[in-house]
């Protein structure tokens, strides 16, 4: 395997220790996560490069992600997918001209058409990686469903969207909210938590919503 070839770069002991952990790997499963984990730095490093949205947005969001994950009670498999989910959730924006993703200024109709489109290139970037596991792709072609069915690409309601998609739309709602845009100041945190509450059940999992919320309170408290 072209693989076991390229851990000749490795120093020696480091090298004998992938080794070590590959043969015990029957599943591939260590070995999926590597290349996944590899894959997806890689696309982090692009994406912060590319200045598509800030890598501190980036590491919030996927830091609270993980925090709804937990409170869930998922297991570590999962989370480690959301985590990867969250960290590419916007990667179909590398498709979007500069002209519309750094407008300083709301987007007319027909430059919201361009943008609605990434969460379908993120699927068709990240179909190409055949090594991902498919859960991947559901954070970054989902999260601007609604739970109304209001949201795109699909229009997908309540419960048909994936589980993973809908914690991160309440998520990286709550994050951009708090950020400052060209044409709108940054909202306080308490107007937010309000917005998200107006919205349980509108745009977002009202279950979700409520524990999303009580997660930011034990953090105040
Ligand atoms: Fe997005
Ligand atoms: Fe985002």
């Amino acid at each position: 395997m072209a693989f076991m070839g390229s851990l000749r770069v490795l120093p020696v002991r480091q090298r004998e220790k992938v080794r070590f952990a590959l043969s015990l790997d029957e599943s591939g499963e260590i070995l999926q996560a590597y290349l996944t984990d590899i894959f997806v730095q890689g696309w982090v490093a692009a994406l912060n490069v590319r200045d598509l949205e800030t890598s501190d947005h980036t590491q919030r969001v996927t830091r609270a992600t993980i925090a709804l994950g937990r409170a869930l009670g998922l297991d570590a498999g999962t989370l480690r997918i959301w985590r990867w989910g969250a960290l590419l959730h916007d990667i179909g924006k590398v498709a979007v001209p500069d002209s519309i993703l750094h407008k300083p200024g709301p987007l007319v109709e027909e430059e919201w058409a361009v943008m609605k489109k990434h969460p379908l290139l993120a699927k068709t970037i990240l179909e190409k990686a055949s090594f991902l596991p498919p859960e991947v792709i559901e954070i970054p072609l989902h999260h601007h469903e609604r739970w109304d069915g209001s949201g795109y690409p699909f229009g997908m309601q309540g419960g048909e969207i994936p589980l993973s998609a809908r914690a991160f739309a309440i998520v990286d709602v709550w994050d951009a909210l708090q950020s400052e845009r060209p044409y709108r100041f940054p909202w306080q945190e308490d107007r937010v938590v309000r917005y998200l509450k107006t919205n349980r059940g509108r745009l977002f999992d009202p279950y979700l919503v409520d524990l999303f919320i009580r997660l930011l309170q034990e953090q105040i408290d």
